[in-house]
Protein backbone atom coordinates (compact mmCIF):
# COMPACT_ATOMS: atom_id res chain seq x y z
CA UNK A 1 0.00 0.00 0.00
CA UNK A 2 1.11 3.34 -0.96
CA UNK A 3 0.44 6.45 1.63
CA UNK A 4 -2.31 8.36 1.01
CA UNK A 5 -1.82 11.15 -1.58
CA UNK A 6 -5.60 13.10 -1.43
CA UNK A 7 -6.57 14.23 -4.39
CA UNK A 8 -3.82 11.64 -5.94
CA UNK A 9 -1.57 14.70 -5.65
CA UNK A 10 1.66 13.95 -7.41
CA UNK A 11 0.78 10.53 -8.03
CA UNK A 12 1.57 9.33 -11.49
CA UNK A 13 -1.43 7.06 -12.83
CA UNK A 14 -0.32 6.42 -16.60
CA UNK A 15 2.19 7.43 -19.48
CA UNK A 16 1.78 9.31 -22.05
CA UNK A 17 3.52 10.01 -25.43
CA UNK A 18 1.00 12.92 -26.06
CA UNK A 19 1.31 16.13 -23.78
CA UNK A 20 4.17 17.06 -21.60
CA UNK A 21 3.85 19.70 -18.67
CA UNK A 22 6.78 21.20 -16.66
CA UNK A 23 4.60 23.00 -13.83
CA UNK A 24 8.08 24.54 -12.58
CA UNK A 25 8.88 26.41 -15.51
CA UNK A 26 5.39 26.54 -17.11
CA UNK A 27 6.21 24.22 -20.19
CA UNK A 28 3.51 22.64 -22.39
CA UNK A 29 4.65 20.42 -24.91
CA UNK A 30 2.58 18.35 -27.49
CA UNK A 31 4.67 15.39 -29.02
CA UNK A 32 7.21 17.30 -27.56
CA UNK A 33 6.35 20.63 -29.79
CA UNK A 34 5.59 23.78 -27.83
CA UNK A 35 2.03 24.56 -27.07
CA UNK A 36 3.11 27.90 -28.54
CA UNK A 37 4.78 27.07 -31.83
CA UNK A 38 1.59 24.94 -32.32
CA UNK A 39 -0.15 28.11 -31.49
CA UNK A 40 1.48 29.91 -34.49
CA UNK A 41 1.74 27.65 -36.86
CA UNK A 42 -0.98 24.65 -36.21
CA UNK A 43 -4.38 24.10 -36.77
CA UNK A 44 -6.92 22.17 -34.90
CA UNK A 45 -7.42 19.28 -37.05
CA UNK A 46 -3.19 18.75 -37.73
CA UNK A 47 -2.95 18.93 -33.80
CA UNK A 48 -5.59 16.23 -33.74
CA UNK A 49 -3.28 14.15 -35.86
CA UNK A 50 -0.25 14.93 -34.27
CA UNK A 51 -1.67 13.74 -30.79
CA UNK A 52 -3.51 10.64 -32.35
CA UNK A 53 -0.51 9.71 -34.18
CA UNK A 54 2.38 11.61 -32.04
CA UNK A 55 3.83 12.49 -35.27
CA UNK A 56 3.00 15.85 -37.66
CA UNK A 57 0.70 14.16 -40.65
CA UNK A 58 1.86 14.83 -44.27
CA UNK A 59 -0.07 17.03 -46.58
CA UNK A 60 -1.99 14.01 -47.59
CA UNK A 61 -2.36 12.23 -44.52
CA UNK A 62 -3.91 16.26 -42.84
CA UNK A 63 -6.46 16.10 -46.21
CA UNK A 64 -7.34 12.58 -45.24
CA UNK A 65 -7.96 13.59 -41.43
CA UNK A 66 -9.73 16.83 -42.51
CA UNK A 67 -11.93 14.59 -45.04
CA UNK A 68 -12.98 12.09 -42.36
CA UNK A 69 -13.56 14.34 -40.18
CA UNK A 70 -16.04 16.74 -42.20
CA UNK A 71 -17.91 13.47 -43.77
CA UNK A 72 -19.25 12.63 -39.70
CA UNK A 73 -20.48 16.06 -38.69
CA UNK A 74 -24.08 15.17 -39.65
CA UNK A 75 -26.01 13.89 -36.50
CA UNK A 76 -28.25 11.50 -36.98
CA UNK A 77 -31.62 12.36 -37.57
CA UNK A 78 -33.68 11.07 -34.29
CA UNK A 79 -30.79 12.43 -32.11
CA UNK A 80 -31.74 15.62 -33.87
CA UNK A 81 -35.61 14.93 -32.74
CA UNK A 82 -33.86 14.00 -29.19
CA UNK A 83 -31.94 17.64 -28.95
CA UNK A 84 -35.58 18.71 -29.81
CA UNK A 85 -37.00 17.38 -26.96
CA UNK A 86 -34.53 18.82 -24.39
CA UNK A 87 -36.09 21.80 -22.36
CA UNK A 88 -34.57 25.21 -24.34
CA UNK A 89 -33.50 26.16 -20.73
CA UNK A 90 -31.40 23.33 -20.19
CA UNK A 91 -27.58 24.09 -19.70
CA UNK A 92 -25.71 23.28 -22.35
CA UNK A 93 -23.03 21.14 -20.80
CA UNK A 94 -25.71 18.75 -19.98
CA UNK A 95 -27.17 19.03 -23.20
CA UNK A 96 -23.74 17.93 -24.29
CA UNK A 97 -22.78 15.27 -21.21
CA UNK A 98 -26.69 13.60 -22.58
CA UNK A 99 -26.42 13.86 -26.19
CA UNK A 100 -22.92 12.47 -26.36
CA UNK A 101 -24.09 9.55 -24.53
CA UNK A 102 -27.16 8.99 -26.73
CA UNK A 103 -25.32 8.57 -29.93
CA UNK A 104 -24.49 5.82 -28.53
CA UNK A 105 -27.71 4.31 -29.11
CA UNK A 106 -27.18 4.75 -32.73
CA UNK A 107 -23.77 2.97 -33.33
CA UNK A 108 -24.42 -0.80 -33.84
CA UNK A 109 -21.56 -1.89 -32.43
CA UNK A 110 -21.03 0.63 -29.53
CA UNK A 111 -19.11 -1.15 -27.27
CA UNK A 112 -16.45 -2.53 -29.63
CA UNK A 113 -12.95 -1.68 -27.62
CA UNK A 114 -10.45 -2.49 -30.50
CA UNK A 115 -7.94 -0.07 -31.57
CA UNK A 116 -9.53 0.43 -35.14
CA UNK A 117 -13.34 0.44 -34.16
CA UNK A 118 -12.18 2.93 -31.00
CA UNK A 119 -10.71 4.95 -33.57
CA UNK A 120 -13.66 5.04 -35.57
CA UNK A 121 -15.73 5.83 -32.42
CA UNK A 122 -13.52 8.57 -31.69
CA UNK A 123 -13.94 10.39 -34.89
CA UNK A 124 -17.78 10.28 -34.79
CA UNK A 125 -17.77 11.79 -31.47
CA UNK A 126 -15.04 14.53 -31.96
CA UNK A 127 -16.87 15.56 -35.38
CA UNK A 128 -20.45 15.39 -34.27
CA UNK A 129 -20.15 17.45 -30.84
CA UNK A 130 -19.59 20.65 -32.54
CA UNK A 131 -22.96 20.02 -34.18
CA UNK A 132 -24.80 18.83 -31.15
CA UNK A 133 -23.95 22.48 -29.46
CA UNK A 134 -24.51 24.28 -32.29
CA UNK A 135 -28.49 22.59 -33.25
CA UNK A 136 -28.53 22.89 -29.41
CA UNK A 137 -28.10 26.58 -29.23
CA UNK A 138 -29.62 27.31 -32.44
CA UNK A 139 -32.88 25.23 -30.87
CA UNK A 140 -33.07 27.15 -28.07
CA UNK A 141 -33.16 30.37 -29.60
CA UNK A 142 -35.91 29.13 -31.53
CA UNK A 143 -33.35 29.13 -35.18
CA UNK A 144 -33.68 26.80 -37.67
CA UNK A 145 -30.82 24.25 -37.41
CA UNK A 146 -27.59 25.01 -39.70
CA UNK A 147 -26.61 21.93 -41.32
CA UNK A 148 -22.66 21.17 -41.44
CA UNK A 149 -20.86 21.95 -44.54
CA UNK A 150 -17.58 20.19 -45.80
CA UNK A 151 -16.01 22.55 -47.16
CA UNK A 152 -15.01 24.31 -44.05
CA UNK A 153 -12.54 24.11 -41.48
CA UNK A 154 -13.49 22.50 -38.17
CA UNK A 155 -13.37 25.93 -36.45
CA UNK A 156 -15.14 27.58 -39.47
CA UNK A 157 -17.92 25.19 -39.78
CA UNK A 158 -18.44 25.09 -36.15
CA UNK A 159 -19.06 29.40 -36.23
CA UNK A 160 -20.84 29.40 -39.23
CA UNK A 161 -23.32 26.11 -37.72
CA UNK A 162 -23.47 28.60 -34.53
CA UNK A 163 -24.26 31.95 -36.53
CA UNK A 164 -25.80 30.82 -39.65
CA UNK A 165 -23.05 32.71 -41.93
CA UNK A 166 -19.32 32.06 -42.54
CA UNK A 167 -17.19 33.20 -39.78
CA UNK A 168 -14.56 36.29 -40.36
CA UNK A 169 -11.14 34.86 -40.92
CA UNK A 170 -9.92 36.87 -37.88
CA UNK A 171 -12.55 34.90 -35.80
CA UNK A 172 -12.53 31.55 -37.70
CA UNK A 173 -8.62 31.46 -36.93
CA UNK A 174 -9.31 32.70 -33.32
CA UNK A 175 -11.48 30.02 -32.26
CA UNK A 176 -8.78 27.62 -34.01
CA UNK A 177 -5.96 28.64 -31.98
CA UNK A 178 -8.29 28.31 -28.63
CA UNK A 179 -9.16 24.44 -30.12
CA UNK A 180 -5.53 24.11 -30.31
CA UNK A 181 -4.66 25.43 -27.02
CA UNK A 182 -7.28 23.20 -25.24
CA UNK A 183 -6.65 19.85 -26.82
CA UNK A 184 -5.12 18.02 -24.39
CA UNK A 185 -3.00 18.32 -20.72
CA UNK A 186 -1.83 15.44 -19.24
CA UNK A 187 -3.47 13.23 -16.56
CA UNK A 188 -6.35 16.50 -15.53
CA UNK A 189 -9.19 15.15 -14.06
CA UNK A 190 -11.54 14.83 -17.07
CA UNK A 191 -8.87 12.85 -18.84
CA UNK A 192 -8.00 10.45 -15.49
CA UNK A 193 -11.97 10.11 -15.47
CA UNK A 194 -11.69 8.83 -19.14
CA UNK A 195 -8.95 6.58 -18.69
CA UNK A 196 -10.44 5.37 -15.44
CA UNK A 197 -13.79 4.38 -17.58
CA UNK A 198 -11.72 2.84 -20.75
CA UNK A 199 -9.81 0.52 -17.97
CA UNK A 200 -12.56 -1.66 -17.58
CA UNK A 201 -12.84 -1.62 -21.25
CA UNK A 202 -16.50 -0.04 -21.34
CA UNK A 203 -16.88 1.97 -24.64
CA UNK A 204 -15.65 5.22 -25.90
CA UNK A 205 -19.39 6.75 -25.53
CA UNK A 206 -19.26 5.72 -21.86
CA UNK A 207 -15.54 7.30 -21.35
CA UNK A 208 -16.40 10.41 -23.43
CA UNK A 209 -19.53 11.08 -21.34
CA UNK A 210 -17.91 10.61 -18.15
CA UNK A 211 -15.58 13.54 -19.03
CA UNK A 212 -18.03 15.39 -19.91
CA UNK A 213 -19.56 15.32 -16.61
CA UNK A 214 -16.07 16.22 -14.79
CA UNK A 215 -15.21 19.18 -17.12
CA UNK A 216 -17.97 20.64 -16.30
CA UNK A 217 -16.84 21.27 -12.69
CA UNK A 218 -15.98 24.67 -11.65
CA UNK A 219 -12.49 23.21 -10.43
CA UNK A 220 -11.81 22.11 -13.50
CA UNK A 221 -13.01 23.30 -17.33
CA UNK A 222 -16.45 25.12 -15.77
CA UNK A 223 -13.93 27.27 -14.37
CA UNK A 224 -14.09 29.45 -18.11
CA UNK A 225 -17.78 30.50 -17.23
CA UNK A 226 -16.88 31.03 -13.94
CA UNK A 227 -14.22 34.00 -15.11
CA UNK A 228 -16.82 35.60 -17.34
CA UNK A 229 -19.52 35.64 -14.32
CA UNK A 230 -16.95 37.31 -12.07
CA UNK A 231 -15.82 40.31 -15.45
CA UNK A 232 -19.69 40.30 -15.41
CA UNK A 233 -19.86 41.15 -11.87
CA UNK A 234 -17.38 43.53 -11.24
CA UNK A 235 -19.24 47.06 -12.45
CA UNK A 236 -16.14 49.26 -13.27
CA UNK A 237 -11.92 48.92 -13.62
CA UNK A 238 -11.85 50.79 -10.20
CA UNK A 239 -14.04 48.04 -8.15
CA UNK A 240 -12.03 45.26 -8.87
CA UNK A 241 -9.43 45.78 -6.56
CA UNK A 242 -12.41 45.99 -3.69
CA UNK A 243 -14.04 43.23 -5.13
CA UNK A 244 -10.61 40.83 -5.85
CA UNK A 245 -9.91 41.72 -1.99
CA UNK A 246 -12.77 41.36 -0.66
CA UNK A 247 -13.25 37.74 -1.86
CA UNK A 248 -9.49 36.90 -0.97
CA UNK A 249 -10.09 38.25 2.53
CA UNK A 250 -12.92 35.58 2.87
CA UNK A 251 -10.48 32.92 1.36
CA UNK A 252 -12.43 32.46 -1.56
CA UNK A 253 -10.80 31.34 -4.94
CA UNK A 254 -10.30 33.53 -7.61
CA UNK A 255 -11.60 31.36 -10.95
CA UNK A 256 -9.24 30.72 -13.30
CA UNK A 257 -6.38 31.33 -11.27
CA UNK A 258 -4.50 28.60 -9.81
CA UNK A 259 -3.43 24.92 -10.75
CA UNK A 260 -2.14 21.43 -9.35
CA UNK A 261 0.67 21.35 -11.62
CA UNK A 262 2.02 24.95 -12.62
CA UNK A 263 3.26 26.99 -9.97
CA UNK A 264 4.53 29.42 -12.71
CA UNK A 265 2.20 31.45 -15.07
CA UNK A 266 0.03 28.62 -17.69
CA UNK A 267 1.86 28.75 -20.87
CA UNK A 268 -1.66 28.33 -22.46
CA UNK A 269 -2.97 31.63 -20.52
CA UNK A 270 0.50 33.43 -21.96
CA UNK A 271 -0.57 32.94 -25.31
CA UNK A 272 -4.27 33.67 -24.41
CA UNK A 273 -3.29 37.33 -22.81
CA UNK A 274 -1.91 38.68 -26.24
CA UNK A 275 -4.88 37.06 -27.88
CA UNK A 276 -7.26 38.76 -26.21
CA UNK A 277 -5.55 41.82 -26.17
CA UNK A 278 -5.92 41.94 -29.98
CA UNK A 279 -9.43 40.19 -29.83
CA UNK A 280 -10.95 42.42 -27.42
CA UNK A 281 -9.64 45.78 -29.17
CA UNK A 282 -10.86 44.52 -32.51
CA UNK A 283 -14.32 43.56 -31.03
CA UNK A 284 -14.44 46.82 -28.58
CA UNK A 285 -13.97 44.78 -25.51
CA UNK A 286 -10.88 46.43 -24.19
CA UNK A 287 -12.57 47.14 -20.68
CA UNK A 288 -12.89 43.06 -20.30
CA UNK A 289 -8.99 43.28 -20.91
CA UNK A 290 -8.53 45.99 -18.54
CA UNK A 291 -10.02 44.24 -16.13
CA UNK A 292 -8.39 40.74 -16.48
CA UNK A 293 -5.20 42.73 -16.39
CA UNK A 294 -5.84 44.67 -13.28
CA UNK A 295 -7.16 41.61 -11.52
CA UNK A 296 -3.94 39.46 -12.73
CA UNK A 297 -1.98 42.32 -10.96
CA UNK A 298 -4.09 42.15 -7.83
CA UNK A 299 -2.75 38.51 -7.47
CA UNK A 300 0.56 38.38 -8.39
CA UNK A 301 0.98 40.95 -5.67
CA UNK A 302 -1.37 38.59 -3.29
CA UNK A 303 -0.84 35.72 -3.72
CA UNK A 304 2.04 35.32 -6.39
CA UNK A 305 4.33 33.83 -4.24
CA UNK A 306 2.09 31.18 -3.24
CA UNK A 307 2.16 30.14 -7.09
CA UNK A 308 -0.90 31.05 -8.22
CA UNK A 309 -1.53 32.51 -11.48
CA UNK A 310 -3.56 32.62 -14.54
CA UNK A 311 -4.32 29.34 -15.68
CA UNK A 312 -5.96 28.72 -19.45
CA UNK A 313 -9.63 29.41 -18.36
CA UNK A 314 -8.56 33.24 -17.30
CA UNK A 315 -8.32 34.80 -20.68
CA UNK A 316 -10.32 32.36 -22.99
CA UNK A 317 -12.96 34.09 -21.22
CA UNK A 318 -12.40 37.48 -22.55
CA UNK A 319 -11.29 35.26 -25.61
CA UNK A 320 -15.02 33.38 -26.22
CA UNK A 321 -16.92 36.64 -25.50
CA UNK A 322 -15.13 38.60 -27.70
CA UNK A 323 -15.77 35.68 -30.46
CA UNK A 324 -19.35 36.57 -30.21
CA UNK A 325 -19.88 33.52 -27.85
CA UNK A 326 -22.41 33.18 -25.06
CA UNK A 327 -21.38 32.47 -21.85
CA UNK A 328 -22.92 28.94 -20.78
CA UNK A 329 -21.21 27.92 -24.33
CA UNK A 330 -17.52 28.63 -23.31
CA UNK A 331 -17.21 25.16 -21.08
CA UNK A 332 -18.42 23.51 -23.95
CA UNK A 333 -15.68 25.00 -26.18
CA UNK A 334 -13.32 23.60 -23.42
CA UNK A 335 -14.86 19.51 -24.10
CA UNK A 336 -15.01 20.14 -28.45
CA UNK A 337 -11.55 20.04 -27.92
CA UNK A 338 -10.32 18.25 -25.31
CA UNK A 339 -12.45 15.11 -26.40
CA UNK A 340 -9.38 15.11 -28.89
CA UNK A 341 -7.07 14.48 -25.96
CA UNK A 342 -9.37 12.26 -24.13
CA UNK A 343 -10.10 10.31 -26.77
CA UNK A 344 -6.30 9.92 -27.61
CA UNK A 345 -5.86 8.90 -23.90
CA UNK A 346 -8.62 6.30 -24.28
CA UNK A 347 -6.82 4.70 -27.11
CA UNK A 348 -3.25 4.72 -25.25
CA UNK A 349 -5.53 3.00 -22.32
CA UNK A 350 -6.45 0.57 -24.65
CA UNK A 351 -3.04 -0.22 -25.81
CA UNK A 352 -1.52 -0.95 -22.89
CA UNK A 353 -4.82 -1.46 -19.87
CA UNK A 354 -4.82 -2.44 -16.70
CA UNK A 355 -7.63 -1.70 -14.53
CA UNK A 356 -7.42 1.16 -12.76
CA UNK A 357 -8.42 0.06 -9.01
CA UNK A 358 -6.67 2.25 -6.27
CA UNK A 359 -6.57 1.55 -2.27
CA UNK A 360 -8.93 3.37 0.28
CA UNK A 361 -7.52 3.31 3.60
CA UNK A 362 -9.98 2.29 5.90
CA UNK A 363 -10.58 4.91 9.24
CA UNK A 364 -13.37 3.43 10.46
CA UNK A 365 -14.20 0.83 13.75
CA UNK A 366 -13.72 -3.00 13.67
CA UNK A 367 -15.81 -5.80 14.83
CA UNK A 368 -18.93 -3.43 15.68
CA UNK A 369 -21.24 -5.10 17.04
CA UNK A 370 -25.18 -5.40 15.71
CA UNK A 371 -27.32 -3.51 17.28
CA UNK A 372 -30.81 -4.25 17.07
CA UNK A 373 -33.47 -1.75 16.37
CA UNK A 374 -35.07 -1.46 19.13
CA UNK A 375 -31.84 -0.91 21.25
CA UNK A 376 -30.76 2.12 18.80
C1 LIG B 1 -8.21 23.49 -15.54
O1 LIG B 1 -5.37 19.70 -14.27
C2 LIG B 1 -5.37 20.33 -15.40
O2 LIG B 1 -4.47 20.23 -16.19
C3 LIG B 1 -6.61 21.20 -15.61
C4 LIG B 1 -6.56 22.10 -16.85
C5 LIG B 1 -6.59 21.31 -18.13
O3 LIG B 1 -6.14 21.83 -19.14
O4 LIG B 1 -7.20 20.20 -18.10
O5 LIG B 1 -5.40 22.92 -16.80
C6 LIG B 1 -7.80 23.01 -16.90
O6 LIG B 1 -9.00 22.85 -14.90
C7 LIG B 1 -7.54 24.72 -15.00
C8 LIG B 1 -8.01 25.05 -13.56
C9 LIG B 1 -9.36 25.74 -13.63
N1 LIG B 1 -9.90 25.95 -12.25
C10 LIG B 1 -9.96 27.15 -11.69
O7 LIG B 1 -9.51 28.19 -12.20
C11 LIG B 1 -10.65 27.16 -10.33
C12 LIG B 1 -9.84 27.99 -9.34
N2 LIG B 1 -8.61 27.28 -9.05
C13 LIG B 1 -8.53 26.53 -7.82
O8 LIG B 1 -9.72 25.98 -7.37
C14 LIG B 1 -7.29 25.66 -7.71
O9 LIG B 1 -6.22 26.43 -8.05
C15 LIG B 1 -7.23 24.34 -8.46
C16 LIG B 1 -8.41 23.49 -8.19
C17 LIG B 1 -7.13 24.58 -9.92
C18 LIG B 1 -5.97 23.63 -8.00
O10 LIG B 1 -6.12 23.46 -6.67
P1 LIG B 1 -5.13 22.59 -5.76
O11 LIG B 1 -3.93 22.15 -6.47
O12 LIG B 1 -5.96 21.54 -5.10
O13 LIG B 1 -4.65 23.68 -4.76
P2 LIG B 1 -5.24 23.91 -3.32
O14 LIG B 1 -6.74 23.93 -3.39
O15 LIG B 1 -4.59 22.96 -2.40
O16 LIG B 1 -4.77 25.42 -2.99
C19 LIG B 1 -3.47 25.66 -2.47
C20 LIG B 1 -3.56 27.04 -1.81
C21 LIG B 1 -4.76 27.17 -0.88
O17 LIG B 1 -4.43 28.16 0.06
P3 LIG B 1 -4.03 27.68 1.57
O18 LIG B 1 -5.23 26.92 2.13
O19 LIG B 1 -2.80 26.80 1.41
O20 LIG B 1 -3.76 28.98 2.30
O21 LIG B 1 -3.76 28.03 -2.84
C22 LIG B 1 -5.02 28.65 -2.63
C23 LIG B 1 -5.84 27.74 -1.76
O22 LIG B 1 -6.80 28.47 -1.03
N3 LIG B 1 -5.63 28.80 -3.95
C24 LIG B 1 -6.30 29.86 -4.35
C25 LIG B 1 -6.72 29.58 -5.66
N4 LIG B 1 -6.30 28.36 -6.01
C26 LIG B 1 -5.62 27.88 -4.94
N5 LIG B 1 -6.58 31.04 -3.73
C27 LIG B 1 -7.31 31.93 -4.45
N6 LIG B 1 -7.74 31.73 -5.71
C28 LIG B 1 -7.46 30.57 -6.35
N7 LIG B 1 -7.89 30.39 -7.58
Amino acid sequence: MSTFAKGLEGVVAAETRMSFIDGEKGILEYVGIPIDSLARNSTFEETVFLLWNTRLPNKAELDALSKQIRSRTKLPPKLIDIIKGMPTDAQPMHVLRTAVSALSLFDPKPNLTDIPSAQEKALNILAQIPTIIAAFDRYRRGLEIVEPRTDLTFAQNFLYMLNGKEPTEAMARGFDICMILHADHGLNNSTFTARVVTSTLSDMYSAITAAIGSLRGPLHGGANEEVMEMLNEIPSLEAVEPYIMGKLAKKERIMGFGHRVYKTIDPRATFLKTFAKQIAADTGNQKLYEMSTKIEQIMAREVGAKGIYPNVDFYSATTYHSIGLKLDLFTPMFAMSRVSGWAGHCIEQLSDNRLYRPAAKYVGPHDAPYVEMGKR
